[in-house]
């Protein structure tokens, strides 16, 4: 297959530069390498032919394909050797002031019909192509680290980028066995502004002190299967890489709600708990191993009450099954007897809430979540309100761990921990959606493929039922007064008929 780029500049060699220079060497275009950096091209020319050599060694690549690779990988001299490329990709340091005289410089250089495109993550494609005579040549290439393995690549269209561009480089993604997805140049494109949901609104639950940081990462990924707790993930991209990110988007935003950063992870940057790659961020690292908290121990109860379940509770019948396969004893009288547990299921309102308004003994009440299936989850979550007594907590802790499922007890808030970071994730998707900044479909695939989410947030809220998810919105915003739970109009429009259908339509 003939590459549509036959030759292909890189600027700047470091991670990124150098794995765009592997996908694109192995998609046949003849790649030239160009770092100001002594020696950096020429180091990362090495690196790659030793990864080829080492595929050919495991025999994942024939010798005589590598052998090619590296004739097609060189170095260049020095800006001016990128002169005969059909395509320049930058990936150097992020300011926009150095990109700018960069592209600048290299107009100059290469013809006019030649593609530029820089691999920003944050900032704006619009603002670095004014400096150039023709923008409209000028496109976001935005790849994930690591290139290779993340088959992802955003690209941008700014104001002024032609039509013809974009398409022809979702093409060569494909060439080099990537998945474009087509976004509009806006604060954190589609995966970095899709992802703000996941840690700011666990960081936000952290900061309420409703739970700590390892008992959300376990209900994240064992309720609501998240491959990695938000915590965890932050730990790996560490607090220098996202910290940054999260303050970028909110004040390009304007200061959005949505996307407000946390004063935990600001302080935890200037300490210098960045994460594993500095042994300490929101765990301890021993030889690279994560130092996790013990859970509490289930307790020992020896005279369990009988349980009352409000008939308001979400998935009233499939909770009375649960309780009814854990053998407890269910009361099913209009109100509950003076010694029964009684269990609240809310959507949104925080258990206190809920004892209140159903006129239920504060001091018996305790709540549990029911927004996902209970077959589908390897975790319960049940939450207190300050009132509740010790007894009953234990009782409903023993009892929903009776069939050996692991639970978590946290402290009382509107929405819990699941109901609050899935709403917070279909609301932003949403908005991007109503924003029109890609296609819903490219938002699942960037999504799925960009964050390694279980189910691209669309398909998650229909899922958990996109009214669920509204009621959770409109019960936070209640709760907590703040417009950062105020559902996107996209989301209160389709949430009659679901998130993920029409899948063509902006
Ligand atoms: P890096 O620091 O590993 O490499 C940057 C390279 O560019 C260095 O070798 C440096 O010598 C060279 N360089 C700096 N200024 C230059 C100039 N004016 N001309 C030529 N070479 C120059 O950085 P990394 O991580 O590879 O990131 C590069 C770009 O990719 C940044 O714009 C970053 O925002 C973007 N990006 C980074 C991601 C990541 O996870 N590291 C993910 C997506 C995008």
């Amino acid at each position: 297959m003939k590459p549509l780029y036959k030759t292909v500049g890189i600027v700047g060699t470091g991670a990124m530069g150098r794995g765009i220079a592997q996908i694109a060497t192995q998609a046949g275009s003849l790649v030239k390498l160009m770092d100001t950096q002594a020696g950096a091209s020429e180091k990362a020319r090495e690196a790659l032919g030793e990864q080829w050599d080492k595929l050919v060694a495991k025999g994942r690549l024939e010798a005589a394909q590598a052998a090619d690779h590296k004739a097609r990988l060189v170095v260049a001299s020095g800006l001016a050797d990128l002169a005969d490329c059909d395509l320049v990709i930058e990936a150097i340091v992020e300011r926009l002031d150095v990109k700018k005289s960069l592209f600048a410089e290299l107009e100059a250089i290469v013809p006019a019909q030649t593609v530029l495109a820089t691999n920003t993550s944050s900032l704006s494609v619009t603002a670095i192509a004014a400096a150039l005579k023709h923008p409209e040549r000028f496109a976001g290439y935005h790849f994930f680290n690591p290139v290779p393995l993340m088959k992802v690549v955003e690209v941008i269209t700014g104001l002024k980028t032609s039509a013809t561009v974009s398409t022809e480089l979702s093409s060569y993604a494909r060439q080099m066995g990537h998945t474009p997805v087509q976004a509009q140049d806006t604060p954190g494109f589609i995966v970095n502004h899709a992802g703000r949901g996941y840690g700011t609104e666990a960081l936000r639950i952290v900061s309420e002190g409703v739970a700590d940081f390892a008992t959300i990462d376990r209900i994240l990924r064992e309720q609501a299967g998240f491959k990695l707790g938000p915590f965890e993930l932050m730990d790996l991209t560490a607090l220098d890489v996202s910290h940054p990110v999260m303050e970028s988007i909110y004040q390009q935003y304007y200061e959005e709600a949505r996307y407000r950063p946390s004063v935990i992870t600001a302080q935890r940057l200037a300490g210098g708990m960045l994460g594993r790659k500095t042994g300490e961020g929101f765990y301890r690292y021993q030889d690279g191993v994560a130092q996790i908290p013990a859970e509490p121990a289930i307790p020992v109860v020896h005279e369990m009450p009988p349980v009352w379940v409000s008939p308001r509770a979400s998935r009233r019948s499939e909770l009375l099954q649960l309780l009814k396969d854990l053998g407890a004893k269910i009361e099913t009288g209009q109100s509950a007897s003076p010694n029964a547990l009684v269990i609240v299921a809310p959507l949104g309102f925080d258990i206190t809430t809920v004892a209140v308004v159903e006129r239920l003994d504060p001091a018996r009440t305790v709540g549990i979540d029911m927004l996902i299936d209970d077959a589908a989850t390897k975790r319960r979550v049940l939450a207190t309100n300050p009132a509740t007594r010790s007894d009953m907590r234990d009782a409903a802790h023993a009892l929903f761990a009776r069939d050996g499922k692991a639970v978590s007890v946290i402290r009382d808030s509107g929405g819990f921990v699941t109901q609050r970071v899935i709403a917070t994730i279909v609301n932003i998707a949403s908005d991007i959606c109503q924003q029109g900044i890609c296609t819903p479909k490219d938002l699942e695939t960037a999504v799925t493929l960009g964050l390694g989410y279980p189910l691209g947030p669309l398909a998650m809220g229909d899922r958990y039922g996109p009214t669920n998810i509204l009621e959770v919105l409109f019960n936070l915003q209640t709760v907590y007064g703040d417009p950062r739970y105020r559902p996107s109009p996209w989301l209160r429009r389709r949430g009659a008929i679901g998130l993920s259908l029409m899948h063509e339509e902006r």
